[in-house]
């Protein structure tokens, strides 16, 4: 199959009515659509993606009147999330309707909704008039794709289309907050942090398999591996001395090293390979550039990668959240 470059908004909405898969950029990362109707569409997505077919997907809406062919119950806390997110990054878990996909939901009785902020996006949601279904438009597994050519790095030959809309925004996904019971669960932490959450509707819980390994995740997607460059990353918590000390013994045992750093940092260390993804006092710096420097670190030859840890507040608990599960939990303090 070829992947077509698509440049006007008409030629998506066409591919996405004949049950094709088409990647659209988002305001977080981009997305691999379907039309959320068609369980022959839906499949196309597990089978590009590579996705474990126990991994449900997440429905994007244009505009609040396709809510109800997808949920059956809005609760008042989930209304006012509504009212106060979108369209943005927060994605709320609400009981489906019957006729709702099972395919798409991966036989859940919840379905996660979120109506998306990118001028794009929502152009094409609105034009289409479809809930469209999407995933992350990455191999599964790996980062997620900011930018188009990261979709055709996995993706090419394997979707029908793609519309470019050059980097995205955020760089992190969406909030997962699960609604379906109260007080809400955050089960995936995202553009639209806890505080801002806990500001509108009061103290939310968070999933505690996100801060034990012992627990299984409440989202079957966030218990797999995910992430990961190809090199083994650590990260590590410490002083810069510590730092350095952990990379030139890495390098003793001639193993070429990789840093993951930010601008403020990049100078104090002595490695083969030191990448940056923005300042250390501006999160969203970080969580823009993160994906996009896990993937740059599969260009290097590099043995072992050792990361920079950040503060576990605001979009911090995102940042953290995927680069423990990049580097597996492996963390090193001083
Ligand atoms: O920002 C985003 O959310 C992006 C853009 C494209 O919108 N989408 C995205 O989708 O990240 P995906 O499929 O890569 O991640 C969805 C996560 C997975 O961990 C999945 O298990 C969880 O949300 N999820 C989706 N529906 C769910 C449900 N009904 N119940 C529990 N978890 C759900
Ligand atoms: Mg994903």
């Amino acid at each position: 199959m070829k992947t077509k470059r698509i440049t006007n908004i008409a030629e998506a909405v066409s591919l996405l009515k004949s049950e094709e898969v088409v990647a659209f950029p988002t305001e977080t990362v981009y997305g691999l659509g379907a039309d959320a109707t068609s369980d022959s569409a839906i499949s196309k997505i597990f089978a590009a993606k590579g996705r474990p077919n126990d991994n449900p997907l997440i429905v994007h809406i244009g505009c609040m009147e396709q809510l109800d062919t997808v949920v059956s119950n809005i609760s008042n806390i989930s209304k006012i999330l509504m009212d106060t997110f979108w369209p943005g990054p927060l994605t709320i878990i609400l009981p489906k309707t019957d006729g709702f996909s099972d395919v798409a939901t991966a036989g859940l009785d919840g379905v996660g909704v979120r109506m998306p902020s990118h001028p794009t996006a929502l152009k094409l949601l609105r034009a289409v008039k479809l809930p469209i279904v999407a995933p992350s438009a990455n191999t599964s597994g790996k980062p997620s794709p900011t930018s188009a050519k990261h979709v055709l790095e996995d993706l090419e030959g394997k979707i029908a289309g793609i519309v470019d809309g050059g980097a995205t925004g955020v760089g992190l996904e969406s909030t997962v907050i699960d609604c379906t019971i109260e007080p809400p669960i955050i089960l995936r932490p995202g553009g639209i942090t806890k505080e801002q959450i806990e500001e509108v509707i009061g103290e939310v819980r968070v999933d505690t398999a996100l801060t034990t390994t012992k627990d299984q995740p409440r989202a079957p997607g966030m218990k797999y591996s995910h992430y990961a460059p190809n090199a083994p990353m650590i990260i590590v918590k410490g002083s810069s001395n510590f730092f350095q000390r952990n990379i030139n013994e890495a390098q003793l045992n001639g193993q070429r090293v990789g840093v993951l750093t930010t601008e403020d940092n990049k100078d104090m260390y002595v490695a083969d390979v030191i990448l940056t993804c923005g300042k250390k006092d501006d999160m969203s710096s970080v969580a823009h550039n993160l994906y996009s420097v896990l993937r740059e670190f599969n260009h290097y030859e590099v043995d072992i990668i050792f990361s920079e840890s950040f503060s576990d507040f605001g979009l911090g608990q995102a940042v953290m959240n995927r680069l423990m599960k990049a580097s597996n939990h492996r963390v090193i303090e001083e």
